[in-house]
């Protein structure tokens, strides 16, 4: 297997895009991260995309792409794993480079999710159809009955999940790209509408329209194009029952810690090796429970661990979702993933602003599909 870099990047900026079509978005972001990698053609491309039937009815996404991009007759391949989506598709793009098959590759993901249909009905799809959604869950719903868990289980507050609104929202003030770029409150949080009990509408990620690519190329050729490539140095995958009903415990993700020791074991890191991390903040107790699987926090503690600031870029040990996370740069599902590695690559490459966190040499991204049936971990190294 070669070695694999990151060489450039490029998004749209992430909001209601209502005067632009899902391939508009799609083709905006490729362009800017090939133009940004400086390469002169592409041999291959995935496109990360939940749902462009339900969403706007389109499927078929990854030859659209390829098409409206200029760039047929490449192979352009569509991967679907619900919201873990991009991340699934930068590790498919990855192999492909790994393997020797290709040299250039685009690894995108897009979603255009404000087009007036059913969005929570469209995002169901992605559980149980069966046994949780024909007995009336939703995805808040799901992550509800998580954080009701969790709180019983270690006493947690309703003040620390929203800690991770307030957070998430105070790095977001400072990434243009972000949809929602406002400072919030503790307060605001209790105070905004109930979603989900205890869910609220500040806990929760918003419905999004964005995209996101990232160019791939193998590390020796990486130098011709820029002087600053980022290694991908991990990626692993691992999924769980797709019913919470199934699971042993509540409070756990178990995809997130099967593909977690798969990454570090990979990199040979230990999660105390990492720098900064971009996590599936989906709804604000995700965010805390995934911290936990990772192996940032012990069990339990992810809660109280936010409160005191410890996945904060200021006085963090490890900086959590330095890009505002989903819960404010916003949640285009399929754009997500790629989103995540976008910001890790700024931050390693010192072009993260504001938002910098200091002396970053290793990113990891937690890309997880619905309620945490599928989980896909990337781990990244500046050079
Ligand atoms: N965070 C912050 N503000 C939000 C928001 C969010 N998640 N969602 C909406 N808003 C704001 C809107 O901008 C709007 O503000 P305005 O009145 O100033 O324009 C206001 O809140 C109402 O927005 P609206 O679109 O009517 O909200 P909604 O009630 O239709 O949707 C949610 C709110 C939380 C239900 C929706 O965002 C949602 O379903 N989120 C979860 C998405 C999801 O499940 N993703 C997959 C995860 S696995």
């Amino acid at each position: 297997m070669k070695d694999v870099a990151v060489i450039g990047i490029g998004m749209t900026k992430f909001g209601e895009l209502w005067n632009k079509s899902i391939k508009d978005i799609f083709v905006e972001a490729a362009l800017k991260a090939i133009d940004n990698a400086g390469v002169g053609h592409i041999d291959s491309m995935y496109v990360g995309a939940m749902s462009g039937g339900l969403f706007v009815g389109q499927e078929h996404i990854g030859a659209v792409m390829a098409d409206y991009l200029g760039m047929n007759p490449v192979p352009a391949t569509r991967v679907e794993s619900a919201c873990a989506s991009g991340g699934t598709a930068f590790r498919q793009a990855y192999f492909e480079v790994a393997s020797g098959s290709s040299e250039i590759v685009l690894a995108g993901g897009v979603e255009k999710m404000n087009d007036g249909v059913d969005v929570t009905a469209a995002l169901a799809t992605a559980a149980d159809q069966e046994y949780e959604v024909y007995n009336g869950i939703t995805f808040p719903g799901l992550y509800a009955m998580i954080a009701n868990a969790y709180m019983h289980q270690y006493n947690a507050t309703r003040e620390q999940l929203a800690a991770v609104a307030v957070k998430n929202h105070h790095n977001g003030f400072n990434n243009p790209n972000a949809q929602f770029r406002s400072e919030i409150t503790i307060e605001q949080v209790l105070n905004s509408t109930l979603v989900a009990d205890p869910l609220r509408l500040l806990d929760c990620s918003p419905v999004t329209d964005g995209g996101a690519a990232v160019i791939l190329c193998p590390l020796e050729l990486a130098k011709q194009f820029t002087d600053s490539p980022v290694k991908v140095i991990s990626t692993a995958q691992a999924s769980d029952t797709i019913s919470l009903y199934e699971r042993e415990s509540l409070t756990s993700l178990k995809a997130v810690s099967d593909a977690a020791v798969k990454a570090y074991k990979q990199a040979n890191l230990k999660p105390e090796d990492i720098d900064l991390a971009e996590v599936h903040d989906c709804f604000t107790i995700a965010e805390i429970v995934a911290s936990e699987e990772l192996g940032f926090f012990d069990k339990g503690c992810g809660a109280s661990a936010v409160e005191e600031g410890k996945t904060s870029i200021e006085e963090g040990t490890i900086p959590i979702n330095t890009s505002g996370g989903l819960k404010s740069k916003g949640h285009p599902v399929g754009a997500t993933g790629i989103a995540q590695v976008i910001e890790i690559y700024e931050q390693l490459t010192g072009q993260a602003g504001k938002r910098q966190v200091k002396d970053a040499r290793i990113g990891l991204t937690q890309n997880m599909g619905g309620s945490g049936a599928s989980c896909v971990i990337n781990i990244l190294e500046a050079l």
